[in-house]
């Protein structure tokens, strides 16, 4: 393969760009690793002897009630890793009461309400109290360590309280992103047997109540399991309907407890979260990440790669449903003592001036977020003054490729060629970055998801010969040869997929699902998906999902679904339908049908492009030819390879035609 499906490719003849001085002028002392050859020589020890690596990493980083005494067990080849065995430890004690105890008044999070109303400080000691009191609180309504917590929250401080408190009991989370639909809610809470949820009354969004109540009665008229909602009152401007003695709100109850409530010290490997992800078959997986291993990931990279010092104030603009918002907006910041901000809202309401606002207002040190937001700040044509950024040192990228031409925008416009840009590359899986430039050391290149996070052994495979590419430039698929503490280390209630999703494929190596290729510096840049997955503004989407909700309409007789690209969302769905003998295409089938998909997944998930077409390209066996359907959309009418195993070749020209009509 070579490198072609890649549209992250660096400007030709731009050079690498160096580490900004300004980083250096704005540092408040020096980075962490003080330069290449530093992390070149943790790296080649971390890659060498992992495991006296990482066992120095997780005294320095986390606090322990007892010693571990085996760094690591079992193998990428068995999919049964463990890190730290006999070691005991307590998330919310690592990262709020070590905190409270050395620097109480301390802010830990500051909340700025959406369309930047009220702006509320948390401190260490205050979040402390917070957390304890709603342990209390979860335990007297039946939670227990071991069960599992489902938690629906807009951004909120309430959402990361919640997230701790379940940890400091032992509880698992399962955070489910407040714009999946209640269909898509209701699965995942089945799925991973909850116990209790964890909600608010509504959402705000661009000035307007979004109701989240109602979706949760509406997802648990069929989970019987649950025994429990709590709701925490956001607005409190609509009535809330209510079922006694399941329903009870959050203020009312956090009254009744102290506030304080000494830890739960449990195993390094017990379950610290659940965090539901699209594959390319079948139903979300419920990826599960383990306390110490995990946590030790977040701490890491939030230290060296983005160079993270207790006095920064880091501003992650990720929502807490997905590994970003976790990894952090969460864990990181809070593990390493520094504070967070978390930013309810939309980047644009009340102005596409709002995030600069809020950096100069809180002197933000580090912003972290998605291309497809710096493509919509970008095209409102809304830059900060150098002003406002003037305690920026690093600007983080993630989620999905960043186009050259957008890097440039963030670094020229935004950072004032001051700022590091680290565009970071990882998975819900992985936990934590697993391939990114270190803030203040490495050098850049746009677009470029550079050099392998400590404790990460990238390889490229020939996904023909299943052997490791050496040479530079060639594409193949992005695999990992040796265990990392943060990777999941199961799917919940179904090992077997999890070890054939990821280490069945080519022994010995985890899959990441990625096309990647490795230049002659060394240097990884990111190519896109190689399965089904589809990556909308960031949000990873299945098609196999996305087609069993179009299926699902009385007239949809096949249906297949594509990634195509699109200038503001990365990718945008396309929708390919034919109809069932005796239904007709009328102006409200588009409708009806994408209604299918809002109810199954949620409103991000619509499609964009829904087209009509008289026969689906497919294998003997069945199989939708997918490949066909991008490239007759992106325009092409005659290479499509090998298309000798069509039962129907003749659908081809006929697709083409449709979708002439179509434009
Ligand atoms: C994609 C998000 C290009 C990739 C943190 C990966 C990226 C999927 C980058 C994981 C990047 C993530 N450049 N593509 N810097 N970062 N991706 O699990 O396809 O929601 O496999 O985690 O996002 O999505 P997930």
């Amino acid at each position: 393969m070579s490198p072609s499906q890649t549209d992250n490719k660096a400007t030709p003849g731009a050079g690498p760009i160096e580490v900004p001085q300004g980083l250096y002028r704005k540092h408040p002392s020096e980075p962490h690793i003080t330069g290449i050859s530093h992390y070149r020589s943790l790296y080649s020890e971390s890659i060498q002897h992992p495991d006296f690596f990482w066992s120095r990493f997780a005294r320095q980083l986390l606090d322990w009630d007892k010693e571990f005494r085996t760094a690591r067990s079992g193998s990428l080849a068995n999919g049964d890793t463990a890190w730290f065995l006999e070691g005991r430890l307590n998330a919310s004690y690592n990262c709020v009461d070590r905190h409270a105890i050395n620097t109480p008044s301390k802010p830990a999070i500051i909340y700025v309400e959406d369309a930047d109303g009220q702006t509320r400080v948390i401190t260490y000691s205050e979040l402390l109290r917070s957390v304890c009191k709603l342990s209390y609180v979860l335990r007297d309504m039946g939670v227990a360590k071991g069960h599992t917590v489902s938690i629906y929250m807009p951004m909120v401080p309430e959402a990361l309280i919640a997230m701790l408190a379940c940890a400091r009991i032992g509880a698992v989370h399962s955070v489910v992103f407040a714009g999946f639909s209640a269909e898509a809610l209701q699965g995942r809470i089945l799925d991973a047997g909850c116990k209790l949820i964890i909600t608010s009354d509504e959402a705000r969004r661009a000035g307007k109540p979004i109701s989240m109540k109602t979706v949760v009665d509406q997802a648990l008229k069929f989970c019987p399991g649950v025994t429990g909602c709590l709701v925490f009152k956001r607005t409190g401007l609509t009535p809330t309907s209510w079922i006694s003695p399941r329903d009870r709100w959050w203020h009312e109850e956090v009254e009744k407890w102290p506030g304080y409530m000494p830890p739960e010290d449990l195993p390094a490997e017990h379950p610290l979260f659940l965090l539901y992800t699209s594959g390319s078959t079948g139903k979300p997986k419920g990826l599960v990440h383990t306390t110490a291993g995990y946590l030790l990931g977040a701490a890491a990279s939030t230290k060296y790669v983005f160079d993270l010092h207790e006095q920064d104030v880091f501003f992650c603009a990720g929502d807490i449903g997905w590994i970003t918002g976790h990894t952090y907006l969460c864990y990181g910041p809070l593990l390493l003592g520094s504070t967070t901000i978390v930013c309810e809202g939309t980047p644009t309401f009340p102005s596409p001036f709002r995030y600069w606002n809020i950096i100069e207002k809180h002197q933000v040190t580090h912003f972290y977020t998605a291309p497809t937001v710096l493509r919509l700040l970008k095209k409102a044509g809304s830059e900060p003054s150098p002003n406002q950024v003037s305690k920026l040192r690093v600007l983080g990228s993630i989620g999905e490729p960043i186009a050259p031409e957008v890097w440039l925008w963030y670094y020229e416009s935004v950072g004032k060629k001051e700022a590091h840009i680290v565009d970071t590359y990882f998975q819900t899986e992985t936990g934590c970055h697993a391939l990114a430039p270190l803030a203040g050391v490495t050098s850049t290149k746009p677009g470029c998801a550079s050099v392998p996070f400590f404790g990460v052994d990238p390889v490229i495979i020939d996904p023909i010969s299943g052997t490791e590419i050496v040479s530079c430039n060639q594409e193949g698929y992005l695999a990992f040869r040796q265990p990392w503490p943060s990777m999941a280390r199961s799917v919940w209630g179904d090992h077997t997929r999890f070890i054939k999703t990821y280490f069945n494929q080519y022994k010995g190596y985890y899959l990441t699902g990625d096309g990647a290729y490795r230049d002659s510096e060394g240097d990884y840049w990111i190519c896109g998906r190689i399965d089904d997955v589809i990556n909308v503004s960031g949000h990873r989407l299945s098609t196999a999902e996305l087609e069993a909700a179009l299926l699902e309409h009385p007239a949809v007789s096949e249906a297949a679904v594509v990634g195509v690209s699109d200038e503001m969302t990365g990718q945008a769905l396309s929708c390919f339908v034919s109809i069932k003998d005796g239904h007709k295409d009328d102006s409200t089938l588009n409708k009806t049908a994408i209604s299918y998909i809002r109810k199954a997944i949620g409103g991000f998930a619509t499609p964009k492009y829904f087209i009509v077409v008289s026969d689906i390209p497919k294998t003997r066996s069945g199989k939708i030819m997918r490949r066909i359907l991008r490239k007759i959309f992106e325009g092409e009418k005659e290479n499509f390879g090998d298309v000798s195993t069509l039962i129907n070749p003749a659908s081809i020209q006929t697709v083409i035609e449709e979708v002439e009509t179509f434009r």
